[in-house]
């Protein structure tokens, strides 16, 4: 099957009862047992709403097995904290989600784990390797600056030195990119961005092989960040038009990226997709498209972050990302505002930078708020 057919039809649900088309959702958090090898539960992520959505979405990312999650977090720090004891030493880019660097930077010395941050460069994760390393945790294009990693070069790093690697793929999605089908062990989302897809749901999800993902799940079982019945219904709702959402918002995006690159008060546009972008080639090399993420800053002559946003009509300014509507926000005072002023400015999330999620509207209307807001006086 091609991704199109895998949203609509993997791990579809027969009910055999009504047969209807439609999986129900099973509101059972207790399950008769006796003479049953299965013994669902929600907390052992396998009741049939979660495996009807961890099928759909193994076949997306190429993987054997999932678990899903009630954030995309839950699934962060469940799978990290699966590879890491006390001693132990992990790398991570430091252009990430704030939320997964403010974890690390935040709790690792209190548990005792070693943590380097490195910028994204593959040459820079071979040079932190030690002997005690067994987590490399990278993420492509990365949130905000759409930076991009090779990410075969990543897990090649991680195969020679017997280190698992994972990686957050949360704005590619599993349309735009396959990190497994690259030598990447362990894929990570947030669900609450583009698998969600409308704004109204909040989940996470890991894919892996067999063995790694049931050594997430055994984690997970103690951690408890299990996905209820109705969300993952949601959700498997949401999967069946991925394809066709993010194929039409990577087309956006990219119309936007040319339009803003071209604009005199616009300094800098960061996106894989424009030749000029330095992780461009990568990019090419990698993902099946660039995505419809794309950051850009405002020339000192515009007006700043907060005033451009406030003059959005179409374009909502809101935190999160990966809607059908487009929307739009300043990385240092939402996403990234546990990150001191320090490393932000090292990574070089400014306060003039924005962040804008491309939806599915028509891409002419965007631009036309892009336009207006820039314009208004
Ligand atoms: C790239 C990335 N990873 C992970 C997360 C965390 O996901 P959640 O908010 O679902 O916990 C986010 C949230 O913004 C994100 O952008």
């Amino acid at each position: 099957m091609r991704k199109e057919t895998m949203c609509v039809h993997s791990g579809s649900y027969r009910d055999p009862n009504t047969r209807g088309i439609n999986t129900p959702i099973f509101t059972s958090s207790a399950f008769e047992y006796l003479d049953l090898e299965e013994r669902p539960y929600p907390r052992y992520f396998n009741t049939p709403n979660q495996e009807v959505v961890v099928r759909k979405l193994c076949d997306l990312e190429n993987a054997e097995d999932g678990v899903l999650f009630s954030s995309g977090m839950a699934a962060i720090t469940t799978t990290i904290l699966s590879f890491l004891k006390q001693g132990d030493h992990i790398i991570l880019q430091d252009e990430l989600y704030g939320g997964t660097h403010a974890f690390v930077s935040g709790q690792f010395e209190r548990i005792g784990v070693d943590y380097t941050f490195v910028p994204t460069d593959t040459e820079k994760i071979a040079e932190a390797v030690r002997d005690n390393t067994r987590l490399i945790f990278i993420e492509s294009p990365t949130n905000p600056l759409l930076s991009i990693i090779d990410i075969r070069e990543a897990a090649l790093i991680g195969k020679k030195n017997g280190i698992t690697t994972a990686i957050d793929n949360t704005f590619a999605s599993p349309i735009n990119q396959n990190p497994l089908e690259l030598g990447i062990d362990i894929v990570l989302h947030s669900g609450t961005k583009y698998l969600g897809g409308h704004s109204d749901i909040c989940c996470g999800a890991v894919l892996a092989n067999r063995a790694l993902a049931g050594r997430i799940k055994a984690q997970a079982t103690h951690f408890g960040g299990s996905l209820n019945a109705t969300t993952c219904c949601l959700l498997e709702r949401s999967l069946k038009t991925l394809n066709l959402r993010v194929e039409r918002q990577t087309q956006n995006a990219g119309k936007i990226a040319e339009f803003l690159d071209q604009h005199a008060l616009i300094k800098q546009v960061y996106y894989p997709g424009l030749s000029t972008h330095p992780g461009h080639d990568t990019a090419l090399s990698q993902m099946k498209g660039f995505g419809a993420m794309l950051s850009f800053e405002l020339s000192h002559d515009a007006q700043d972050a907060y005033t451009f946003m406030k003059r959005m009509k179409l374009i909502r300014p809101a935190l999160s990302l990966g809607g059908i509507e487009s929307s739009i926000c300043s990385p240092a005072t939402t996403s990234h505002q546990k990150i001191s002023r320090k490393d932000r400015e090292r990574i070089g999330i400014t306060d003039s930078l924005l962040r804008l999620s491309v939806g599915i509207e028509h891409v002419d209307d965007i631009i036309y708020d892009i336009e207006q807001a820039m314009s208004a006086g």
